[in-house]
């Protein structure tokens, strides 16, 4: 049965206890300066004996949370499951999340699941996924390349829902539809959930100017108000509920306002709505009257 990362990691991390966890930070925190931790440098680490070190690592392995290399010296890196399980347990210590559920969307930049917070309210968890690298391009990719790869996904992963979070703190108290912001610990972003359904995937809507109109509405308090622009804005990245409101997803890409290139990533994205409402559902609107009505004074 295939296992995804994140149910390595909510299986694992029911069988760990403080000093696995204080093993796999320290793994982590070398990964930056090493493509492999050095075994001897883990088995140093302070307050916990040698003896012991070795025990922790050899069941972090077999959980699947590490992975060992051999070489001209022996070596640890995190996997993506171990990963996930420093930033779930971080998020369970802060009181954010209680439980995962089942996942939601599986994309290519990340695994999106449902949970439970603390207080029994229903979350999206998102956890982000750069720099993946498949088995077939990690034998292409050899010495320093891997190397500089090897490092980058957890960085990468981390910055794109730092932005997200970032992004969603900006926009939503300004009233912007989008999902409420919770929590946050590393390469994952606990936030509100939304019931509905990605655009892209109704053959028909009910009332598709109204539907356009409110993504315009919305785009424009962005701008206006937050000085925010989406940056990667389509039918794929919003969501049309069950009483046909929308909420706009996916921000680790968004820029500010006075971004040298923000009038034109604007123009792309309202563009982008534009070109489909017309394409799917037969609204035509003006480019340059939606673009005006962006910068009218709210
Ligand atoms: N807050 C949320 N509530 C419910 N479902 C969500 C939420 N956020 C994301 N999803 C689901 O997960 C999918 C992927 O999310 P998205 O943020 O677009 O990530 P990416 O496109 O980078 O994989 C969405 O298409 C949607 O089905
Ligand atoms: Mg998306």
């Amino acid at each position: 049965m295939f296992m995804s990362s994140v149910d390595i990691a909510v299986r694992a991390l029911r069988q760990l206890e403080a000093e696995d966890i204080k093993v796999l930070a320290k793994i982590e925190v070398d990964m930056s300066r090493h493509r492999y931790v050095p075994e001897r440098d883990i088995l140093m680490m302070s307050g916990l004996a040698e003896k012991e070190i070795r025990y922790r690592l050899e069941k972090l392995n077999g959980l699947g949370l590490i992975h060992r290399w051999v070489g001209s010296y022996i070596g640890y890196v995190l996997s993506t499951a171990g990963y996930d399980c420093l930033a779930l347990n971080a998020l369970v210590k802060m009181g954010v999340l209680e439980s995962l559920g089942k996942p939601l969307g599986v994309g290519k930049e990340a695994d999106v699941y449902d949970g439970l917070t603390a207080g029994g309210e229903r979350v999206a968890v998102k956890f982000h996924r750069l720099g993946r690298i498949s088995f077939r391009q990690t034998r292409r990719f050899r010495g320093y390349l891997l190397d500089r790869r090897h490092v980058s996904w957890l960085y990468q992963s981390r910055l794109a829902a730092e932005k997200e979070m970032e992004a969603l703190r900006l926009v939503h108290p300004c009233g912007v539809s989008v999902p409420k912001p919770i929590g946050h610990n590393r390469h994952v972003v606990v936030m509100g959930m939304i019931e509905g359904d990605c655009l892209f995937k109704f053959k028909e809507i009910p009332n598709p100017e109204a539907v356009l109109n409110e993504i315009l509405e919305n785009v424009r308090l962005a701008y206006l108000k937050s000085r925010v622009i989406h940056g990667d804005l389509s039918e794929f990245n919003i969501i049309l509920t069950p009483s046909n409101h929308i909420l706009i997803i996916d921000w680790p890409q968004f820029v500010r306002a006075d971004h040298p290139n923000a009038e034109d990533i604007l123009k792309r994205d309202v563009w982008n709505i534009i070109k489909f409402f017309r394409r799917k559902h037969g609204v035509i609107r003006d480019l340059q009257e939606a673009l005006d009505y962006m910068k009218r004074p709210l």
